[in-house]
């Protein structure tokens, strides 16, 4: 039975699409929430993961852990390792520009980053990290069809949430970068090195331009919004 260094199923299978969201007890919400029948299948680390069923047909959901190197870890294992196909990452990201409301949700058509992390495929140029235009095409149309505010475009997968450079920030958003969030450009060089599909939806936390934050109960709504958006991408 396979198992990776941070993934040990011990048996249970992998879906393959699975939903990234940073938080393991995030992972449990959701498999709890929203999935039928949910198995766990990993504990290393307490990264955990399940796999149920959403509408009939089988999803995984595992922690990613915080930054691209641990999203990118855990998504090499389960493509590699597990034959996953499918890897959404749900969370959150800070807003840098004045029209993204709180709770907005934010597709990323494309990731840019900060990291050194796409160093390792030694191109000769900037690899441009772009999700999956099917998972793009799904999310957006059904967001549309329900009346959810949806932008799509840049974001910044950035590798110090708290930046020595303040002006930082401002050098994205002057470029039409969307949004700031930590893991996304990782997760697309990965699944694009082994020709699998990825997406990152998430909802705007914080407003990095004007300051707003939400509050945990909001948070909550907009997370299932998200949740609504990101599960029937698992039946394309
Ligand atoms: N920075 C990085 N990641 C984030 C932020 C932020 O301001 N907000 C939500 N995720």
């Amino acid at each position: 039975m396979t198992s990776t260094p941070h993934i040990d199923p011990h048996g249970v299978p992998i879906a393959e699409t699975v939903l990234l969201p940073g938080d393991p007890l995030r992972a449990k919400f959701i498999a709890d929430t929203y999935l039928d029948n949910p198995v766990q299948f990993n504990a290393v680390r307490n990264m955990l993961g399940y796999t149920g069923t959403y509408q009939g047909t089988p999803v995984s959901v595992m922690g990613s852990g915080m930054g691209i190197p641990s999203i990118s870890l855990y998504a090499w294992e389960l493509i590699h390792a597990f034959g996953a196909k499918r890897l959404v990452r749900v969370g959150t990201c800070g807003a840098l520009q004045t029209d993204l409301n709180l709770y907005d949700v934010v597709v990323a058509q494309g990731a840019c980053t900060d990291s050194n992390f796409l160093s390792q495929y030694r191109l000769p140029g900037d690899f441009a990290p772009i999700g999956s235009f099917t998972l793009i095409d799904d999310v957006v149309r059904r967001a549309r069809e329900n009346k959810v505010a949806v932008h799509v475009g840049n974001v910044a997968s950035v590798d110090a949430f708290y930046n020595h450079d303040e002006t930082v920030n401002q050098r994205w958003a002057s470029m039409g970068v969307l949004a700031v969030e930590m893991e996304t450009a990782g997760l697309y060089a990965v699944a694009a090195e082994a020709g699998a599909e990825a997406l990152g939806i998430f909802t705007v936390s914080d407003n990095v331009v004007t300051g707003a934050e939400t509050t945990p109960e909001e948070r909550q709504s907009a997370f299932t919004q998200m949740m609504e958006l990101a599960l029937p991408l698992a039946a394309l």
